[in-house]
């Protein structure tokens, strides 16, 4: 199964500290953020991650990229735990597409299309399948879409580059849930306090358990009055190739940008939908700068 990892976005929150340094690559404790995301998928079996970045954050792909001199430099010096951090950081297998403009999330996960629809670089003029390890390759967000209906690709997983969830026990769940329901898409969803729903995607739907929900609606930011439920769409999702072929038309929506939401929203017209409710404690949206120092703060204390 494909992993993809969208990292492309301005992380305007977080100015100046992103100004060079992409918000992906702020540390939580010791690490980058978007290395706990890569070390996830990979952690849940991905066989292939594939960071949407662009060329303002090549600083992502060196992360990833090996450096030898470094590592020997480490080596040298009797510091043998710091020489594996950076080895094991540049043998990491992922890949890279390039996200032209930010145009926002479901554009982001749009242009890995041709990898998770198996396409070939002749699809069209302006796109390419990733690249190998930590090389960065173009990927414009055109796919015809005859050419995506004409294939059978699986589901893949898409992990937002900065939400973090070090346990690593969130896809499998997911992916269990998905299995159960014949394949069908899952996304995780996190329990928040009424007030603050108008700031993500909110969920209608019925509860099928206490962890799972069959999801019959999704509203992107409504007022406190109109929210469905108080189970907001966290960052991690388990999708059908469909949503492909749905973001290659996706106008559009909230805050000017193509949102994943609004795709999500039409999938439900013929594929049906699930949400795992997850642990507050078990994944950290680090995007913010509040929410980076509470995690950090968090972290800190169970940290060996
Ligand atoms: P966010 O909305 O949290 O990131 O998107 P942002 O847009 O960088 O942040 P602000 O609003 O400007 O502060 C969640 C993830 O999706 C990626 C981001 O890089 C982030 O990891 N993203 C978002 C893209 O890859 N492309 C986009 O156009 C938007």
């Amino acid at each position: 199964m494909k992993a993809i990892i969208p990292a492309a976005g301005l992380g305007t929150r977080f100015l100046p500290a992103t100004k060079a340094v992409p918000k992906e690559l702020l540390p939580v404790l010791d690490k980058p953020a978007i290395q706990y995301v890569v070390e996830e998928a990979l952690a849940a079996g991905a066989d292939e991650v594939v960071i949407v970045s662009n060329r303002e954050k090549q600083a992502i792909v060196e992360h990833f990229s090996p450096n030898d001199a470094l590592v020997s430099h480490l080596q040298a010096a009797g510091k043998p735990v710091y020489a594996e951090a950076v080895r094991h950081a540049g043998a990491l297998p992922v890949s890279f597409v390039e996200q032209l403009e930010p145009k926002g999330l479901g554009h982001a996960v749009y242009c890995a299309a041709p990898v998770v629809l198996g396409l070939d670089a002749g699809v069209s003029s302006d796109s390419a399948p990733a690249s190998a390890s930590a090389s960065a390759t173009t990927a414009a967000p055109v796919v015809p879409v005859a050419s995506v209906s004409a294939t059978a690709p699986e589901s893949f997983y898409v992990l937002l580059g900065d939400v973090i969830v070090p346990g690593n026990n969130m896809l499998p769940r997911m992916l269990a849930i998905s299995r159960e329901h014949g394949n069908a898409s899952v996304i995780a969803v996190l329990r928040v306090p009424i007030e603050e729903v108008s700031r993500f995607g909110v969920i209608a739907g019925e509860a099928l358990s206490e962890e799972v929900w069959r999801v019959s609606a999704l509203v992107e930011k409504p007022p406190i009055e109109e929210a469905p439920s108080d189970l907001v769409v966290f960052g991690r999702y388990l999708l059908s190739p469909r949503i492909m072929e749905l973001l290659a038309h996706t106008e559009p929506g909230a805050g000017g940008e193509i949102q994943l939401t609004d795709a999500l929203v039409e999938l439900l017209a013929t594929e049906e939908l699930y949400a795992l409710i997850i642990d507050p404690t078990s994944g950290f949206d680090v995007g913010t700068i509040e929410n980076w120092l509470a995690t950090n703060n968090r972290l800190s204390r169970t940290a060996p």
